[in-house]
């Protein structure tokens, strides 16, 4: 495990959240979730559903309510013991939204100009686009930082988005001069799945907002819906070589050895060493059985779940009870540190 930089001496924990926006998908779980699931046997570890974060963009209130359950069906199924780390949703504990406020009055204008994913989602028209979707990197610093959380498992899109967070907490420190109050979290973002990219487009990442269903394995889809998408995913007619090198120039084929590697849990040269001189007749209908098999157990424990919402919610309300007593503490020191009385 990877040490926080700085000589912050509190306890290790985790914080990590996902949007309740609807398609979870193979990315989602590749990226974070499947992480989520082995951290918990590390240390201390507190998963997030932020809706907070989703009305950054239009979204309608009973979808989000029904999509806010599902990411909590989706955490529980995919393995994250409730009764050990925290599954709780954002809005439920008012600190969030607190701790936002100070930090959109530490970070600076330039910092959140350099943001990406701003520019991704606002489109052309960023005069349109909500004032929370401009200041969106300060509250999930203020997530992360409401708990001194010191790592955070995410995939490779929130790299920029961890900088960003590590900066607030240096300048937070140095402004108030409070050395080490908060700690720098330390992004895990490492691993085959870190970035997984949408299966018609080598160049662009799965996402829930494509517009084409055929771009991304949902964790809702059924094993037909799987094969069937793999089996459409671009690709090129080459066979597939030997080394991970020969692949770089192909980045759909390199997108499919690398989710097969993740799902399997082995490096893409591994990958490369069994199936190399084969071409996608043979590949594609192996990597659909092993997305298959890793994801219908936790598909169909998501739709069980699913159907039984009060114990979801009643999962979330105790989260948010344990989740505010961590920060509790820590946000009255935050007041009483920027001179709140
Ligand atoms: P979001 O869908 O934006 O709520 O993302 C939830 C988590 O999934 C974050 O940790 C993301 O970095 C991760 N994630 C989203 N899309 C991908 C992807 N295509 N590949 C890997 N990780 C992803
Ligand atoms: N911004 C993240 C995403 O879009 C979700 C998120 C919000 C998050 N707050 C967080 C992730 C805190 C890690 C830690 O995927």
């Amino acid at each position: 495990m990877s040490e926080p930089t700085s000589a912050y001496k509190g306890p290790e924990r985790v914080f990590s959240g996902v949007q309740p926006t609807g398609n979870l998908h193979l990315g989602n779980y590749l990226g974070a979730i499947r992480k989520f699931v082995n951290l918990q046997h590390e240390m201390e570890c507190i998963f997030c559903v932020v809706d907070m974060h989703a009305i950054t963009m239009w979204q309608d209130p009973k979808e989000l309510r029904a999509q806010t359950l599902e990411i909590a069906a989706a955490y529980v199924a995919a393995g994250i013991d409730p009764e050990k780390a925290i599954i709780f949703n954002q809005s439920a504990v008012s600190g969030h939204a607190e701790l936002a406020w100070i930090f959109n009055c530490v970070a600076r204008m330039g910092w959140l100009n350099r943001m990406t994913q701003f520019k991704d989602k606002a489109g052309k028209d960023k005069e349109r686009a909500s004032v929370g979707l401009f200041v969106y990197p300060n509250l999930m610093a203020a997530d992360i930082l409401l708990y001194k959380a010191t790592h955070v498992p995410v995939g490779d899109d929130q790299k920029q988005h961890l900088e960003l967070t590590r900066d607030i907490a240096v300048k937070f420190n140095n402004e108030f001069d409070v050395e080490n109050f908060f700690p720098q979290p330390e992004p895990l973002i490492k691993g085959a799945g870190a970035r997984v990219m949408s299966l018609r487009d080598g160049a662009a990442k799965m996402s829930k907002s494509d517009p084409s269903d055929l771009s991304r394995i949902n964790l809702t889809d059924d094993p037909e819906a799987i094969a069937k998408k793999i089996k459409k995913a671009r690709t090129d007619p080459e066979p597939l070589p030997e080394t991970s090198d020969e692949l770089k120039a192909r980045p759909e084929a390199e997108n499919l050895v690398n989710i097969y590697a993740a799902l399997a849990g082995t490096a893409s040269e591994d990958v490369l060493t069994a199936y190399a001189g084969q071409g996608f007749g043979v590949f594609k209908p192996a990597l659909a059985d092993l997305a298959v098999e890793v994801l219908s157990p936790i598909t169909a424990e998501m739709r069980r779940l699913q159907g039984d919402p009060a114990f979801l919610e009643k999962i979330m309300t105790k989260g948010s009870e344990r989740a505010e007593r961590i920060a509790t503490p820590i946000l009255r020191d935050v007041k009483r540190v920027v001179g709140f009385l």
